[in-house]
């Protein structure tokens, strides 16, 4: 039996119609005499009725279905009687009154019932994607991932951009994590790295003449991962000979618009809004602000230099600074809640966090009370109002940032201040070309050492490389980065520079990157591209938690797959012909 609709196809217009529907059983209710059953496909659920008084045989058939077994049935479609009617489903008007039934296949009992609000722990959909993906909700984020990837293509095909692929076994290509390796057999003890990302190839491509270059590239990264980070993620990633960084970010600006407005009717700004690495970092203590609400970080430094609290001004003057939160209607705070909020920033990494109550008197109630002047604060923070709470961090920039920068998204979320119906996307621009590595005393790259430096800052290099700025951009969206890219370094002797400042010695960067710069010595256009995370757009897009729910098979927080029980053990013989010895587990067969 070949179905000749699909199950949300059927409306008014096909009453008194023989038609054939196929799909899986999605419920069954059994009302005496008549068995409803809703048939369920990608597209939709269908009601079919079987009425013993109509066809008893048909009618003990369906008796014994049960939920996910595969059927195909032809009936009529008919109208619903009144008061029957389902206004929340596209073929609520009709059913269908079964002829004939085949049963395609059985399905032994479910682990969790496939609805949208299911009930099962996450390890337990993964382990059975299957049954998850069966989900009307799994099915329209894929739907959705689709939809964004056949719009990219259009866009940039229809901009004379050229979709290539790049190689999966390759060289390492820094993006600052650890690489995936796969071993050589023919090369006994030599391994291909997996992408990172395809950086380096899209260059060569550049210099290769491509012009424009595409792919909606897989990359691989072994990193500690996140809400919104997997080991095996993909990338919208392009590159372009002679364009500015305008140029780039206009063309990225218009390809997002275009994926919100026709996949979800929502217009983004125009302009997208921008702000400098600085700013961001001074405003929201993140380079990847979410600007769904305000709570900006308050500087204090002025008032801290004046200051009797020693922690402050000491802070201050040894080149650190003092900045502080307030905290609309804090004062109503217990204790408690205090206390928890000073062990979130000490485990965020401060080393205190001071606070004060504004009471709605004004007076003010305060954990450094005895330092504080009540006329020198209210005039340091002018837009504190009684009923607000204030709390400070005093250290080096970086720890203020980061600690306020988390405590703000947290009373946040905490405090509702998150518009959940806005979309604020930016631009974070003029990033520096490098922080200064405590741990390994040396620079390293804020990108990736392949990007150019902003034209004004050159001199920077050789003087104090950390005030250079590059030509970098970050796109921005409700706090998550979704996107990043440069303008890259063209010439030859500035990518030598680089490897310098990064302390990559000759020896090893001809070892790593030598091919880069044959290449950039060969006649390489300037040039300069960006990559989006696909599965981060679909997951703000499709307004899930998880990036999780926008792979079909992705791996857990361990980085595993629950369902094909990779990465496993091998057997020695494999391990044997690749010139492998592993000292963790004892290698066994795999059945
Ligand atoms: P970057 O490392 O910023 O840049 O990556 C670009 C975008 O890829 C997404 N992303 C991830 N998504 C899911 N899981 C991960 N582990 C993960 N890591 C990154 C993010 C990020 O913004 N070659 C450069 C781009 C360029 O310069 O053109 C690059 O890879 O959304
Ligand atoms: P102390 O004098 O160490 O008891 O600290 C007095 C108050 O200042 C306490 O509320 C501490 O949490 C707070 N405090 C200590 N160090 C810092 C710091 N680096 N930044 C902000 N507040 C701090």
């Amino acid at each position: 039996m070949k179905r000749s609709h699909h199950c949300s196809e059927l409306s008014l217009s096909h009453i008194g119609q023989t038609v054939t529907l196929a799909g899986w059983v999605a419920s069954r209710r059994d009302h005496g005499g008549v068995i409803f059953i809703d048939v369920r496909d990608r597209y939709g659920l269908t009601q079919i009725v079987f009425d013993s008084e109509e066809n008893a045989p048909l009618h003990a058939t369906a008796d014994r279905l049960r939920n996910e077994y595969v059927i195909a049935i032809t009936g009529t479609v008919s109208v619903r009687p009144e008061g029957s009617e389902n206004p929340h489903l596209p073929t609520g008007s009709i059913e269908i009154r079964a002829k004939t039934l085949e049963l395609l296949n059985e399905a032994t009992p479910l682990p969790f019932a496939i609805e949208d609000d299911v009930h099962a722990s996450e390890s337990l959909r993964l382990q059975h994607r299957y049954l998850d993906l069966r989900r009307p909700k799994m099915q329209q984020l894929l739907q959705l991932r689709s939809q964004v990837s056949h719009l990219t293509r259009n866009y940039l095909h229809a901009r004379e951009f050229v979709e290539v692929e790049t190689p999966i076994l390759t060289k390492s290509t820094p993006e600052g994590a650890r690489d995936y390796l796969v071993p050589s057999r023919v090369n006994p003890g030599e391994f291909f790295a997996l992408p990172q990302s395809p950086q380096l190839f899209k260059q060569i491509l550049m210099i290769g003449g491509m012009d424009r270059y595409f792919q909606i590239a897989r990359c691989f990264r072994d990193e500690d991962l996140r809400l919104d980070r997997q080991p095996e993620f993909t990338q919208i990633d392009l590159e372009m000979s002679f364009v500015d960084r305008e140029d780039i970010m206009q063309l990225i600006e218009d390809l997002i618009r275009l994926i919100f407005k026709e996949t979800k009717q929502i217009d983004l700004p125009n302009p997208i809004p921008r702000l400098s690495f600085e700013e961001s970092m001074g405003r929201y203590g993140t380079d990847k602000p979410d600007l769904r609400f305000d709570l900006p970080l308050q500087d204090l430094c002025q008032f801290a230099k004046t200051c009797d609290f020693q922690v402050f001004r000491r802070a201050v003057e040894s080149g650190g600074m003092v900045k502080g939160l307030i905290i609309p209607k804090g004062a109503a705070f217990t204790r408690n809640r205090i206390d928890n909020l000073i062990d979130t920033a000490k485990e965020f990494g401060a080393k205190g966090l001071a606070w004060v109550k504004i009471s709605d008197e004004g007076q003010l109630d305060s954990s450094i009370a005895k330092f504080l002047k009540t006329e020198a604060l209210r005039s340091a923070l002018p837009s504190a109002n009684p009923g607000d709470l204030l709390i400070f961090v005093a250290d080096q920039a970086a720890i203020v940032h980061q600690v306020l920068g988390r405590l703000r998204l947290l009373l946040g979320e905490e405090l509702q201040l998150i518009d959940r119906t806005r979309w604020e996307p930016l631009w974070v621009i003029d990033f520096p070309m490098f922080e200064y590595d405590e741990e390994s005393q040396r620079h390293v790259a804020l990108h990736h050492p392949f990007t150019a430096p902003h034209p004004d800052d050159r001199a920077f290099l050789d003087s104090q490389p950390l005030q250079a700025k590059t030509l970098a951009y970050d796109f921005v969206l409700n706090g998550f980065e979704l996107g990043g890219g440069s303008i890259r370094i063209h010439s030859p002797s500035m990518q030598e520079k680089v490897f310098d400042l990064l302390k990559i010695s000759k020896v090893e960067a001809r070892e790593k990157f030598g091919f880069l710069l044959d290449a950039l010595e060969s006649g390489a256009p300037p040039h300069g591209g960006i990559a989006l995370g696909l599965d981060r757009l679909i997951m703000l897009l499709g307004q899930t938690e998880s990036i999780r729910d926008t792979i079909p098979f992705p791996k857990t927080q361990k980085a595993q797959c629950l369902m094909t029980h990779a990465p496993s053990t091998v057997s020695p013989e494999q391990l044997q012909e690749l010139s492998i010895r592993t000292t963790a587990k004892k290698p066994t067969a795999t059945p």
